[in-house]
């Protein structure tokens, strides 16, 4: 990279967003979303890009309350310049930017984590969880089969003994408070 012009910057213009949704559609993490869902993210949260002599080689995410907290995703660099120091010089300019800066910094990552680690990123002690896609389809699912009038209860299942006398669905554990008195 002697030589060479690299600059890091966010301004949103820099974006190569085809190029990115590229090397995304490439990625294990990324493969199975769409450039639509992507474009949508892109245009909801702010974007960084390192640009080697004006040309885009790489870019990450920023989605941030600006204060508090922060979640870094989608970090990647073209092929042709990994190893080169740019996925460096991205991450230091991101983690200095003040939108940022103060915020604790999250991200999830199945083996980069040497990378992160050289940036102070440390495995959190608490136990990381996510809600997936599936259950939000699943949700939607069981909302469209719900019978008209039968309430829908705390756990999102449908009672299935009739609008007169409702009676909770149980699935899983249920705190008591949560549990019906018995019809009299
Ligand atoms: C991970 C990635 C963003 C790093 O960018 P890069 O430009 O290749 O990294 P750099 O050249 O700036 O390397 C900086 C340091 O991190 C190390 N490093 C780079 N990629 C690494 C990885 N995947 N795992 C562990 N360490 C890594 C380098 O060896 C280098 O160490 P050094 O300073 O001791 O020499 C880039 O390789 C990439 O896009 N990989 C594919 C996508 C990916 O894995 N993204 C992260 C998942 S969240």
């Amino acid at each position: 990279m002697n030589n060479r012009d690299i600059k890091v910057t966010d301004d949103p213009k820099a974006l190569d967003v085809d190029e990115y949704l590229r090397l995304l559609r490439g990625s294990y993490w990324a493969s199975s979303r769409t450039d639509d869902e992507d474009r949508r993210g892109i245009a909801n949260s702010s974007c960084f890009s390192v640009l080697v002599d004006g040309k885009w080689a790489g870019g990450a995410r920023i989605i941030s309350d600006s204060a508090v907290y922060s979640l870094l995703c989608d970090v990647i660099v073209a092929t042709e310049y990994r190893g080169k120091g740019l996925g460096r010089r991205l991450m230091e300019y991101i983690l200095e930017h003040p939108n940022v800066k103060k915020s604790r910094v999250f991200l999830v990552t199945k083996d980069a984590q040497k990378f992160y680690e050289t940036f102070g990123f440390k495995t959190h002690p608490f136990e990381c969880m996510m809600r997936p896609k599936s259950a939000q389809q699943k949700e939607r699912r069981e909302q469209r089969h719900r019978p008209a009038g039968r309430p829908e209860t705390a756990f999102g299942a449908y009672s299935d003994t009739g609008p007169q006398a409702p009676q909770v669905a149980l699935t899983g554990t249920c705190p008591p408070s949560l549990i019906p008195p018995a019809a009299p």
